[in-house]
């Protein structure tokens, strides 16, 4: 048993301490939003990750998992501190390191004040970099603690990048694919192995540039990847192949491998965007212009305006038109609608002058933040009301199941984008309406 500090009870830091609790570990978990503290130490999370609660409730009943506002506090009472705060993008595509920088001076700060208290004892720190940061970020953590404290503390500094997903995360921490830890010392290196000793899989050790690059190598390869399946789902339609097919025909080549082949509106979230275009930036500012990247990151919009586009063929004129989005988070199983293409689709809508109707399992609320001006219902069957196209933006399972007969009595015209290529179209068609894929022969 480790006493382990997470600073950002954001996704991969509540994950990762809830996590490190169910391991056996005791964990402080600390946020400067006192709300969200408050909140969790009633055990209400701050965002919706099937099976996170539970452990959460574990963690807290059985004191293995604390709350606090007060970094000094994590800093005290933990010997592996992990930075998980946010690095968003800042207006030209770059990440923002200013959270990194501002906990790395609150961990310095609070370590010289344990100095000046436990004078004369030992004090050694192993800081980790959690979050997705560009390369180099750890080694200006390391620089900054450095230069802010006082002589007789001694710290290793790690880059332990995560790879868990949104909607999987739980099962991710605990059967993830590989653990990449960069770090510098036996010292170190020994603690990780202690803390991961449960966890069962290849776990990589490297110095810590390559570890900080094996996160952005990674989330951007699956960004192109998703982009490439994308590009061919546009020539499938050209030349009348469909590309549900061709990629099955891809991915049995384990050297390709199936994942991360499924055509549609193209990739959201809190990551690869963000990640992609942080990744362009760091290389530029090396003198390596990434342009490939640049090309996934065109033909990922390109995919936003191909709805619109096929709206368009079905439709003619979208002014006036009532149309139902249904899927607003970035992806199932999650209420995050960050860099959800619904967003871009509904900017492109409201362009337009189309009537929108919303409906999502759990982002409404959400996307009401955004806009609140549109109609949305938790009911589908209201939601797809009078409507004379309905959309699918995300491939929630609810969805499968719907009763399509009643949808289509609702609606004023059998119109069906199925802009991720998961329901059932030779049924829908059976039923009477006319569907669009994205890159599917279906005519
Ligand atoms: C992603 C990575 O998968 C994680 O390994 C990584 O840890 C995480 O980013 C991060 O950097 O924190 P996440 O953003 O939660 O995780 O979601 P994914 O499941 O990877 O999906 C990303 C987007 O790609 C979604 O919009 C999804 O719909 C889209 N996608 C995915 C496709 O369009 N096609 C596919 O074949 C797969």
């Amino acid at each position: 048993m480790k006493n382990i500090g997470i600073i950002g009870a954001g996704h991969v830091g509540l994950v990762t301490a809830a996590g490190f609790s169910k391991l056996g570990n005791k964990v402080i978990c600390c946020d400067n939003d006192k709300e969200k503290i408050k909140n969790l130490k009633n055990l209400l999370m701050p965002f919706y990750e099937p099976g996170l609660e539970e452990i959460v409730e574990e963690g807290v009943e059985k004191n293995l998992l604390i709350f606090t506002d007060s970094i000094y506090e994590v800093v005290e009472n933990s010997e592996i501190i992990f930075i998980a705060v946010g690095t968003p993008p800042t207006e030209e595509g770059k990440a923002d390191l200013s959270y990194v920088e501002n906990v790395t001076v609150e961990i310095a700060k609070a370590l010289t004040k344990i100095r000046n208290e436990k004078k004369g004892e030992k004090i050694y720190r192993l800081i980790v970099e959690k979050s997705t940061v560009p390369v180099l970020t750890s080694e200006w953590v390391k620089k900054t603690l450095q230069l802010l404290t006082p002589t007789g503390i001694e710290f290793d500094i790690a880059a332990n990048p995560e790879f868990l997903r949104e909607g999987s995360a739980i099962n991710d921490f605990f059967y993830p694919y590989r653990i990449v830890i960069g770090v510098e010392t036996e010292r170190g290196k020994k603690i990780f192995e202690e803390i991961y000793k449960p966890i069962n899989c290849p776990k990589i050790f490297t110095d810590i540039r390559s570890a900080e690059l094996i996160k952005h190598a990674s989330n951007s390869f699956l960004a192109l990847k998703i982009s490439y399946i994308n590009a061919i789902a546009n020539i499938c339609e050209k030349v009348g192949a469909d590309v549900e097919v061709v990629a099955e025909g891809m991915g049995l080549d384990k050297r390709i491998g199936k994942e991360f082949l499924k055509a549609g509106v193209g990739y959201g979230g809190s990551c690869f965007p963000k990640d992609v275009s942080a990744f362009i930036n760091i290389c530029e500012e090396f003198g390596y212009s990434f342009n490939l990247l640049k090309e996934v990151q065109k033909i990922n919009h390109q995919q936003r305006e191909l709805i619109i586009k096929k709206a368009k063929d079905l439709l003619w004129n979208l002014k006036e038109k009532t149309i139902s989005i249904f899927g607003l988070s970035f992806k199932p199983n999650t209420d995050d609608i960050r860099e959800s293409p619904a967003i871009d689709v509904i900017n492109l809508l409201k362009k337009e002058k189309a009537i929108l109707k919303c409906h999502d399992p759990k982002a409404i609320e959400n996307m009401k933040k955004i806009f609140p001006d549109i109609f949305y219902s938790e009911d589908p069957y209201e939601a797809s009301r009078e409507a004379h196209l309905l959309i699918f933006l995300t491939e929630w399972e609810a969805f499968k199941t719907l009763d399509f007969k009643r949808i289509k009595e609702g609606m004023k015209l059998p119109y069906i984008i199925d802009g991720r290529n998961f329901l059932d179209f030779k049924s829908l068609k059976d039923l009477g309406f006319i569907y669009r894929g994205i890159g599917r022969k279906n005519e």
